[in-house]
């Protein structure tokens, strides 16, 4: 292990995050999550040491690098449905810039100068080239988006005077769950497709939407790039090898391999066992929904490269096929 050992983890209790601590764990390392709980679960956090926070509160912040130290920051805590970010655009810039903000400034004052950044594909906005590359020009065409660029930009400008190191992560679809089914996505309402699909065969919601179907693709529906969480969490541990004092790093994060929302219930149809039954899950067309992409399909070439890392959970059948067991096992998700 390098000298990144101790890891004070925003938003630890959230999807991507709580999965993450639980490998730093299982890793060697020593995560502290702080989270509002606002979106997160207290028992998606499992043994790491927690501390209950927001990053609006810039003097309980101050107060936390001060009362401990940590080697390295990895920072998940935002807010993060685009659809939401359309009707609030203001709690979105609240939380995720000026919350990123207090963060950097409480740790730099206490001396810690290396950050993972979560960011996202929807800092490209409508791709002009696929597979996107890192280079791209980034064009965000939602509130959502223009956050976690912004916070990017700020990142970049903190590298030459104050000494800062990070590592900037673009994720595109995070979904799935893990092996033994344990730990998974919970969201409230939940605005995913996978989880929905999914609700909607466990007969939880009436059907999914299909949101517009006169997209310029072969189906006429949005195409993404679907990466395992566990694909995701890994690629953090690695990012923290990458990590020093005044270099700055960016890396796409998917699996390089798109599929249309058809083709996602597709899957989950044959996964669910619904197909061997000649049943259908519910589905339903609707309109198109404002803020989507046509098309977000990574190339991860980068990362692969540079990070030695490797989406190998992240077949979309093995993603909708652990997501299953989990919304199977916990309906009623953290809650029961
Ligand atoms: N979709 C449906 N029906 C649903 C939910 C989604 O048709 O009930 C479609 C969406 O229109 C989209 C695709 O399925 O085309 C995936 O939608 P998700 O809501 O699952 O994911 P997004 O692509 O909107 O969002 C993800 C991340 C965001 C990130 C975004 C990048 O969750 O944090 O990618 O644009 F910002």
């Amino acid at each position: 292990m390098s000298e990144h050992k101790k890891i004070l983890v925003t938003g630890g209790a959230g999807y991507i995050g709580s999965f993450t601590t639980r490998l730093l764990l299982e890793e060697g390392y020593q995560p502290t999550v702080l989270d509002n709980l606002s979106k997160g679960h207290r028992q998606a956090v499992g043994e790491a040491r927690f501390i209950k926070a927001d990053l609006l509160n810039k003097p309980q912040l101050e107060s936390i690098f001060r009362e401990d130290s940590y080697d390295a920051v990895m920072h998940f805590a935002a807010l993060a449905s685009v659809a939401e970010s359309i009707e609030d655009p203001a709690s979105y810039y609240q939380t995720n810039v000026t919350g990123s903000i207090n963060l950097l400034e409480a740790m730099l004052d206490c001396g810690v100068k290396k950050i993972i950044y979560s960011s996202s594909a929807a800092v490209y906005g409508n791709p002009e080239e696929t597979p996107i590359p890192e280079s791209h020009p980034k064009n965000p065409i939602n509130p959502y988006g223009e956050t976690k660029l912004a916070v990017e930009r700020i990142l970049e400008e903190a590298v030459e005077p104050l000494g800062l190191g990070y590592v900037s992560l673009r994720y595109f679809n995070a979904a799935g769950a893990s092996q033994d089914g344990t730990l998974g996505e919970d969201h409230s309402p939940e605005t995913h497709l996978i989880p929905r699909i999914l609700l909607a065969a466990l007969g939880q919601i009436p059907q999914v939407e299909i949101f517009g179907t006169d997209y310029p693709t072969p189906d006429g529906t949005c195409i993404r790039d679907y990466i395992h969480i566990l694909d995701l969490a890994r690629a953090h541990i690695l990012a923290l090898e990458a990590l020093s004092p005044g270099k700055a790093k960016v890396y796409n994060l998917g699996s390089e391999r798109g599929y249309s929302v058809r083709e996602v219930i597709a899957v989950a149809e044959e996964i669910t066992g619904f197909s061997a039954q000649g049943k259908k899950i519910p589905a339903a067309q609707a309109p198109r929904r404002e803020g989507d992409p046509e098309v977000l399909l990574a190339s991860s070439d980068r990362a692969q490269e540079e990070l030695g890392w490797q989406p190998k959970k992240s077949s979309l059948e093995k993603i909708i096929h652990s997501a299953w067991k989990w919304h199977k096992e916990h309906p009623g998700g953290f809650a029961e």
